[in-house]
């Protein structure tokens, strides 16, 4: 089988590669590297002594697109590739809609005219509204809060309108909870650009000592210690859930839709102490304010994904630390 995977140079596109490559399947990646680089494609090749075809190209070039899917028959998309920061889509609301619809929409066309009939997406917790009750189930209701979460919301719609009207299309929309954590080799992981949003990156940079310490964002929440919880979810366990998926879309027609998490949630006062204890580090912190559009608690209800997908996530917030900064120490 061979699979297209957009944003196979990203974080979790670069691990998926990994997998797919090693269960034997033919990769083909297009990226246009805006928040990547080639040393991840090099990175899947020296972990896996496999090879793959990469094309630097911008989803948002049709013509190049074209290019791409007349070169190859493609049993199946992932399609990680979108861009994702969540205070950056409030900053430039254009240029994340203009990206991540555009792009999607040029995949549809593509699969369309090249009768590729299914597709995997990237989809987000963040497409969940605030107010419903945890743990989260894939009927809760939709809605967003930032231009970032309404741009995976309008996706997933679109996705949704073209299975329903193509009849032979299996379309996946998977919907992660919060993936952190790297390969086991230490050779890929999440390198983001720039300052980190995210807690687990930015906590395995204050490790290193590039942050002087991380500030906890509120900590009179109504949880446990007062921090905010979330369903981490290791990325190679998140990976194994594509893998399941490729499997459904094989013997499924229309559109299904999957959380990806543990079901188990952790704060933020929780992942520090873990990442102490795991690694043998201080991480100096300190309470701050909350920041603005945090919620309280995220956390997935997983039954559907286990008993439909047959999927189970197994790692522990303990190898999403190792694994982190294993990872983090081996980067420049
Ligand atoms: P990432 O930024 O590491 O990877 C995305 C990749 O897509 C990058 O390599 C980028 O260069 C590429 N890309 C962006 N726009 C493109 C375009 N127009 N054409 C070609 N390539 C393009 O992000 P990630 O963490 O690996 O996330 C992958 C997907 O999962 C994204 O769609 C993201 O929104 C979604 N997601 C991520 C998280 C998370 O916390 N990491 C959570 C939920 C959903
Ligand atoms: C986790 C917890 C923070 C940083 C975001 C996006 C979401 C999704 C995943 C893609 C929260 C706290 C954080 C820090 C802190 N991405 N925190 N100090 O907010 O759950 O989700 O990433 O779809 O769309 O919104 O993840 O890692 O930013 O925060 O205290 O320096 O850590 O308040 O409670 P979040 P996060």
């Amino acid at each position: 089988m061979t699979i297209l995977v957009t944003g196979g140079a990203g974080y979790i596109g670069s691990h998926t590669c990994v997998e797919l490559l090693e269960k034997g399947y033919s990769v083909v990646v297009v990226d246009n590297l805006a928040n990547s680089s080639i040393n991840a494609i090099e990175g899947i090749k020296k972990i896996t002594q496999k090879d793959l075809t990469f094309y630097k190209t911008d989803l948002c070039d049709k013509a190049e697109l074209d290019k791409v899917f007349a070169e190859h028959e493609f049993d199946c998309i992932i399609h990680f590739a979108g861009l994702k920061a969540v205070p950056e889509s409030v900053a430039m609301p254009i240029k994340y809609y203009q990206n991540n619809l555009t792009g999607t929409l040029n995949l549809c066309s593509m699969m369309k005219k090249y009768d590729v009939r299914q597709i995997i997406f990237s989809s987000s917790a963040t497409v969940y509204r605030s107010d419903n009750t945890m743990p989260l189930t894939e009927d809760a209701h939709l809605g967003a809060t930032n231009p970032y979460g309404w741009s995976k919301f309008m996706c997933e719609q679109i996705l949704r309108d073209a299975a329903a009207a193509a009849k032979n299309w299996a379309v996946v929309l998977l919907r992660y909870f919060n993936p952190v954590g790297a390969h086991s080799s230490g050779i890929i992981g999440e390198n983001p650009s720039g300052i980190p949003n995210n807690l687990m990156p930015f906590i395995a940079q204050t490790a290193r000592g590039i942050h002087k310490e991380v500030r906890v964002f509120g900590n009179d929440y109504d949880t446990p210690d007062g921090t905010g919880v979330r369903d981490y979810i290791h990325v190679t366990d998140l990976v194994h859930g594509h893998v399941c998926a490729i499997d459904y879309a094989q013997e499924h027609r229309g559109c299904g839709v999957f959380n990806l998490g543990t079901g188990k949630g952790a704060s933020v006062l929780e992942v520090i102490h873990a990442f102490e204890k795991t690694n043998g580090v201080e991480i100096p912190h300190s309470i701050f304010g909350r920041r603005p559009g945090d919620n309280a608690i995220a956390l997935a209800d997983p039954t559907k994904a286990m008993q439909v997908l047959g999927f189970k996530a197994e790692k522990t917030l303990e190898d999403m630390c190792k694994d982190t900064w294993r990872f983090q120490k081996r980067t420049p």
